[in-house]
């Protein structure tokens, strides 16, 4: 008979482990459970989940009003073909309707976040034709098919550059990163060179049709823009005819304290995709929500889009109770209340370790950017050694946290600190105290410089 260990070693063996060297996927962990913030393994050990998962389960897990929802549909009806409309379907469309911004009026509902960027990718070159090119940014995850990889900034996008030859006509404009500026200016004095410079990239390459980015950076790292620089893109993008898509796939459903990250800035886009927190996790569901110009578009013209599971009735049965609770738990002030105080936690815990360099982000959406040396800003780790298979020491401490209950995702310079909007500041203050244990491993390889931690986070402070 075979054990449970060898299972879980023949699984891996038999499955393809993602984002993984082959050779590291050997024997994953299996849980066997999950309740609220916290998941169990099978022998019992208790987790919180410190991530959200991957910074998808906002709600929690068990949620019984979505669960007994998601039931109800199965019994009903689990699928019919996107050609028809479900009553599931029609109460989606209403409940996302409620929470988008005023402008955006037509979805697509696929099964990812990145089959919605696949259609922003649609939409946008079958619309904008001529024009074809997309710019993006360096710090930026946008998917893992071909459009979504060619969009990648991040260091995933390296080992699949051929894939990202299959669509042409990406480029990369420098980030909005003060901590390490890629003009090597400070803010307020640089003027925002990072928004300018968009302007002049559109100009001079020609054949712009559209510009893609996450609001506040998620995967590589919890980047919050400066006040002025969406205002100023949105600007820019108007004047250059330029569609302008905000990636909410991470950021929407108050992951960031507001409904959608771009509402920070009262700016809206053309294109808005999300997913992720929309279901909670409950359910895969990716939407592309596009303007009238956008839309209008396709009233004469065929939309050359479409998957077997596009307006799946089982998946967008979530949607309708997981945006009930968001509302629920936004009017109460719970949202709130547990970001003021993650935030304050985190700010003092990176004033005791040296080895955090930047402490930044906004709502439950914050990053520590580990450092040697908080003079010289030198990193632990840099882009190269995630395609490498360099030890990071992200992963060592994520995986100090792991031995003592608690769940965090590593990147590679930086540590992703993104709890379900649920979390009650006792659950904070039991993470913050094993964090706090884990962070001394990265703190006993810093050269003492004395310096105080960056704060570049400051300006999301203002909301
Ligand atoms: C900003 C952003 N866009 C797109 C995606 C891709 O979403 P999915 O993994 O659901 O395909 C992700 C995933 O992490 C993301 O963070």
């Amino acid at each position: 008979m075979s054990t449970t260990q060898d299972k879980i070693k023949q699984f891996a063996q038999h499955t393809f482990g993602t984002w993984n060297r082959q050779n590291a996927w050997k024997s994953p962990l299996l849980i066997k459970d999950a309740k609220g913030v916290c998941f169990y393994d099978d022998k019992g050990k208790e987790y919180i989940d410190f991530s959200s998962m991957l910074i998808c389960s906002s709600l929690g897990h068990k949620n019984q009003t979505i669960i007994e929802a998601i039931v109800k549909q199965a019994e009903k009806l689990p699928y019919i073909a996107p050609g028809f409309v479900s009553e599931v379907a029609m109460e989606a469309m209403e409940a996302i309707q409620s929470m988008m911004p005023k402008g955006l009026n037509k979805f697509f509902f696929s099964t990812s976040g990145t089959e919605a960027n696949d259609g922003a990718l649609i939409m946008t070159r079958q619309s904008q034709a001529p024009r074809y090119k997309i710019i993006s940014r360096y710090h930026s995850f946008h998917g893992a098919t071909p459009s979504g990889m060619a969009f990648t900034g991040d260091p995933r996008r390296i080992p699949t550059e051929r894939a990202r030859y299959t669509v042409e006509g990406v480029h990369f404009a420098p980030d909005c990163y003060c901590y390490r500026c890629p003009f090597g200016k400070t803010y307020p004095e640089c003027d925002v060179q990072c928004a300018k410079y968009v302007d002049y990239m559109i100009k001079e390459d020609g054949n712009v049709a559209a510009m893609i980015v996450e609001p506040v950076v998620g995967t590589n790292g919890r980047i919050v823009p400066p006040p002025e620089y969406f205002p100023m893109l949105r600007k820019i993008c108007d004047e250059n005819d330029v569609l302008l898509i905000a990636d909410e796939v991470m950021t929407g459903w108050f992951r960031t304290g507001k409904a959608f990250a771009m509402d920070h800035w009262d700016v809206v886009p053309d294109i808005m995709t999300t997913a992720k927190g929309c279901t909670s996790a409950y359910t895969p569901v990716g939407i592309t929500a596009a303007n009238d110009k956008v839309a209008n578009f396709f009233e004469d013209e065929m939309f050359c889009h479409g998957h077997t599971y596009a307006y799946h009735a089982l998946c967008l049965s979530a949607i309708p109770p997981a945006i009930a609770e968001y509302k629920r738990l936004n009017d109460s002030g719970v949202i709130q209340e547990g970001s003021e105080h993650l935030k304050n936690e985190l700010y003092k815990l990176a004033d005791r370790h040296e080895c955090i360099g930047d402490v930044r982000g906004i709502g439950h959406l914050w990053g520590f950017e580990l450092v040697k040396n908080r003079k010289t800003k030198e990193a632990f780790n840099v882009k190269e050694d995630k395609i490498t298979g360099a030890p990071l020491m992200t992963a060592k401490v994520s995986g100090e946290c792991m031995k003592n209950g608690l769940y965090i995702v590593p990147w590679y310079d930086n540590l992703v600190l993104a709890p379900p909007l649920i979390i009650t500041k006792e659950e904070i203050d039991k993470s913050i105290h094993i964090l706090d244990k884990a962070l001394t491993v990265a703190d006993q390889e810093v050269e003492s410089t004395g310096i105080a931690v960056s704060r570049s986070a400051e300006f999301s402070s203002t909301d």
